[in-house]
């Protein structure tokens, strides 16, 4: 039987979550400690064009004709079947498996998607730019995400840190001294789409407020772009402690991530912020010169279910 692999890794926004959907800038960064992980197995001699999909993660286990028509893993492979022009496939099974948190603000659902691409341009042997990738898992994020800004699907797919803004061509961040980051989750899960939602909403009674509270997002964005691409980390964590307030404002925090934030500080990090869409989710801390070990002690008695520490480092000067 022929089998057919693609991966994709999962990401963080460093800075500027949910202004990032209001046009302003934001900074984001892979995870490849966490992976999704697609196999697609044809079936020779079984029936042509039949797809079963396996996602014991979230308990699918059928023919994707079974599943509903708005299913963003049935529409990822029908558009599939549509960008490739309608190739006659034996029949087949596509198994996924995701080692990323679901619903937790580190991009699972551009991961899945961008996984099950790859898998299937291999599987038809036909090459697939990075910029096409990209478009094919922002149509299903319009499912997950209702109004997505495109951040994840971008960086996902281009695997390095990035600077983002709708409608702009992308921009590698480039990081002048690699630096460590604990990523702390609460345990409560989160459809970004809803809290997406709760944002515009709010926004549309209080426009100006709003567009304050983006606008100052968007000068710590840049603010600490020029850290990152100077090796001025010493600010880095008071950037993130002022993003999280900007985030309070928009009412996108929760006491379960402020546990996390204010443990963390307490344990002598420099700065610690929600990451993704917020109300519950991971949090990400700048340790600093704080110690690692202590700081993760520390999130695990606030009540964090699971730590990653990861680097953020341009891609070709990763040794880990
Ligand atoms: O929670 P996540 O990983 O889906 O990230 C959402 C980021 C937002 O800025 C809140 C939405 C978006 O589309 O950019």
């Amino acid at each position: 039987m022929n089998a057919f692999y693609g991966n994709a890794p999962g990401k963080v926004i460093l800075f500027g979550e949910h202004s990032v959907v209001y046009g302003y800038p934001a900074l984001a960064a892979p995870v490849t400690q966490v992976n999704a992980m697609t196999s697609i197995t044809q079936i020779p001699g079984g029936t042509s064009g039949k797809i079963t999909l396996e996602a014991p993660d979230i308990g699918i286990h059928e023919d994707i004709l079974d599943l509903e028509p708005s299913n963003p893993l049935r529409r990822l492979i029908e558009n599939l079947g549509e960008f490739f022009g309608k190739p006659v496939l034996p029949e087949m099974k596509i198994h996924i498996h995701s080692e990323i948190p679901l619903s937790a603000g580190m991009g699972s659902g551009a991961a899945i998607s961008v996984a099950v691409i790859r898998a299937y341009a291999k599987m038809v042997g036909i090459p697939i730019a990075r910029n096409e990738i990209s478009s094919l898992a922002f149509e299903i994020e319009k499912i997950y995400h209702g109004t997505p800004s495109g951040i994840d699907n971008t960086v996902i797919t281009y695997a390095k840190p990035v600077l983002y803004q709708r409608s702009q061509p992308i921009i590698p961040l480039r990081v002048q001294t690699p630096f460590r980051i604990i990523i702390a989750d609460t345990g409560i899960k989160k459809e970004t789409a809803g809290v997406v939602a709760q944002v515009h909403s709010l926004w549309l009674t209080e426009k100006k407020r709003f567009e304050e509270v983006f606008s100052r997002i968007g000068e710590a964005v840049y603010q600490a772009r020029h850290c990152i691409e100077t090796g001025s980390l010493n600010e880095i964590g008071q950037l993130m402690n002022r993003n999280q307030h900007l985030l309070e404002e928009l009412g996108v925090s929760s006491p379960e991530i402020e546990r996390l934030t204010a443990a963390a500080l307490d344990a002598g990090a420099d700065g610690a912020k929600l990451c993704g869409a917020g109300q519950g989710g991971n949090v990400i801390i700048y340790p600093g010169s704080a110690d690692e070990e202590y700081i993760i002690n520390r999130l695990r008695s606030a009540g964090a279910v699971q730590t990653i520490c990861t680097t953020i480092s341009n891609p070709e000067d990763q040794v880990e």
